[in-house]
């Protein structure tokens, strides 16, 4: 990884940046948050922990009867991890609560039951992430520290233009070493973090930026080009792979062969057409038609008279895409048949439980009458 030299910082570095975001969260940010107005790390951790996937609202009556139930880290740590879950019940994400209980028991057993305040300390206990753990020293010890939540990526990726996907590690490393870069010089590390926090939330939201109130405006990207709709980059979305399958279609006096399915897995339990091979990867190989293929693997359902290949279609499922190549078999008498198989009458045919696209295929075999 690239170490950040001075060069880039002070490339990177941008005093008016720290400047507006402190004084507009002194003049418009939020003050009253019961997490706030404390340098005690044990709330300020608790409140971090359980703001990390859940939204201010539903914290507050969570954060303060736990703190009731909790009211040191020496009181967490000495209750069983029942009682912990039990006030944790219904924020979600229990890893944090299991988290927060092994990260208690470790501040108590080494370090006396008090937080240390150095940040790489702080990352290396259970559920406190690099940023996380720069927020809580920050807001705790007031320590010259970055953070980069899910909001602050979003804030940078606007200001900063950055038209890459923030997941990618290239880009992240960058958004933190602009996070380090950013930050303020000499006071206001409190406010500056609080700061990016409360733009992110207020502001700089998801949808419909309130681009008209943003400290950041003059120097943002997003906002200057038009483009605060399409950053941050969304994920992007893996090319769906796709597949084959090749299907007999064996109408006989009326009737229709069907395969029972196994109970799991794609179309689990349905009823469906036989197939030859599976859901098979598509390459250049399986894409030929294979009559030959067909005819053999119908063998075991009677003598067959002649093959045709039907009309290939498609077919979208959430994991990948489907192609599936019908032949029709003519059989010039059945065998006894398999176990797991069954002759359906066509004239019942919306009675089977069918996937919809093999129902739309035998629908357009037309009438049955045509193949009996
Ligand atoms: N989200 C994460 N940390 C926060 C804080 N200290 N205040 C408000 N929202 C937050
Ligand atoms: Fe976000 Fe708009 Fe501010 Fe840019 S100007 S940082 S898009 S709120």
């Amino acid at each position: 990884m690239k170490r950040l030299t001075e060069f880039d910082a002070i490339e990177l570095a941008d005093p008016g940046f720290s400047r507006a975001v402190i004084d507009w969260q002194r003049a418009h940010g939020r003050h009253a948050l019961p997490w706030q107005n404390t340098r005690e790390a044990y709330r300020i951790w608790l409140s971090e922990i359980m703001l990390q996937q859940t939204q201010v609202t539903a914290v507050l009556g969570y954060y303060a009867r736990f703190l009731e139930r909790f009211p040191t880290v020496v009181a967490l740590a000495e209750a069983p991890v029942e009682d912990v879950m039990a006030y944790w019940a219904g924020l979600g994400y229990y890893t944090r609560a299991r988290n927060l209980h092994a990260c208690a028991r470790r501040v108590v057993a080494e370090y006396g039951g008090v937080f240390p305040s150095d940040p790489a300390l702080l990352a290396d206990l259970p559920g406190i992430g690099r940023s996380t753990a720069a927020a809580i020293s920050a807001f705790s010890s007031g320590t010259r520290a970055a953070i980069l939540d899910g909001n602050v990526k979003r804030v940078f990726a606007r200001v900063f233009g950055v038209d890459q996907y923030p997941g990618l590690k290239p880009v992240e490393d960058a958004l933190w070493r602009r996070a380090e870069a950013l930050l303020p010089l000499e006071e206001g590390i409190e406010s500056y973090t609080q700061g990016l926090m409360d733009l992110g939330a207020t502001l700089c939201t998801r949808s419909r930026p309130d681009c008209a109130r943003c400290p950041l405006q003059e120097r943002c990207v997003a906002y200057a080009t038009g483009r605060t709709a399409e950053l941050p980059i969304r994920k992007p979305k893996k090319a769906t792979p796709e597949k084959r399958a090749q299907m007999l279609v064996m109408i006989d006096r009326g009737q229709v062969l069907l395969e029972q399915r196994p109970a799991t897995g794609i179309w689990g339990g349905l009823l469906s057409l036989p197939e030859v091979d599976g859901h098979v990867a598509l390459d250049e190989d399986s894409e030929e038609l294979d009559l030959g293929a067909a005819a053999e693997a119908a063998e075991k359902f009677g003598v067959v008279e002649e093959t045709e290949a039907l009309l290939p279609m498609e077919h979208g499922f959430t994991h990948y895409k489907l192609h599936i190549h019908p032949y029709r078999i003519g059989l010039a008498s059945r065998a006894e048949t398999p176990a797991g198989y069954v002759w359906w009458d066509l004239s019942s045919i919306d009675a089977a439980a069918l996937p919809s696209p093999i129902k739309k295929l035998l629908g357009q075999l037309g009438q049955p009458s045509l193949f009996s």
